[in-house]
């Protein structure tokens, strides 16, 4: 995916678009054919480069400050396919048979401090880092198609081994697909797959 050329702006009490987000952006390729879901679309950006290739598009976030900001980036932008963008807790609003081929996730991932500021849904991902994670993974395992894949950002600061064997326990295929060194943080974005057979056998 790439964000050349969208325009936006950032509401205030939304997650400016950062390294995060466009090391996330760079690390998705989608094609016409797939299905696309983003959790915590924040200013939006990535859900307007997702849908410039994907049919079938779905934005949420907690924030309905974050839905908003959303919903206007997709007007200013010339956007080739439809996409339903909605107030949810991570997946829990989406209706119980909607599945993606690729989800993917900037969640908030830093461990909880003792700073606070109105941005703390955005950032803080619980005590370890990994909660909001976690939930995550679990809820997105039920609505990924067969042979799909998620995406999620994780940082050094908080626990990835942890997250990685989340993911292990939940039977996907863990990669790190890229990675990145900040001043005070190396980010990364695993990929997780699920094997076409496993998720075939079960349902
Ligand atoms: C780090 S920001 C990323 C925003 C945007 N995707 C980006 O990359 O710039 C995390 C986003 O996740 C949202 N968020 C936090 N907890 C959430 C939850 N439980 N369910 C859905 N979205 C959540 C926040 O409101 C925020 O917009």
């Amino acid at each position: 995916l790439n964000t050349n050329g969208i325009d936006f702006v950032v509401n205030p009490g939304v997650y400016p678009p950062s390294e995060d987000t466009y090391l996330l952006v760079d690390s998705i390729s989608l094609t016409n054919t797939d299905s696309f879901l983003e959790i915590g679309c924040g200013a939006g950006l990535m859900t307007v480069a997702a849908a410039r290739l994907a049919e079938f598009v779905v934005a949420t976030d907690v924030s309905f400050d974050a839905v908003r900001n959303t919903v206007e980036t997709l007007e200013r932008n010339e956007n080739k396919h439809q996409v339903d963008v909605f107030q949810s807790d991570l997946l829990t609003a989406l209706k119980v048979d909607y599945e993606f081929s690729i989800i993917a996730f900037n969640p908030p991932y830093l461990p909880q401090d003792d700073f606070t500021s109105n941005l703390d849904q955005a950032t803080i991902g619980g005590k370890n880092g990994i909660e909001t994670s976690s939930h995550f993974l679990a809820q997105a395992k039920n609505h990924l198609k067969p042979g799909g894949r998620i995406y999620l950002v994780c940082s050094s600061l908080a626990d990835i081994k942890k997250i990685q064997h989340v993911m292990e326990k939940l039977e996907f295929i863990v990669k790190i697909v890229s990675s990145k060194k900040l001043f005070f943080e190396e980010l990364h974005i695993l990929e997780g797959s699920l094997l076409k057979s496993y998720t075939e056998t079960v349902l």
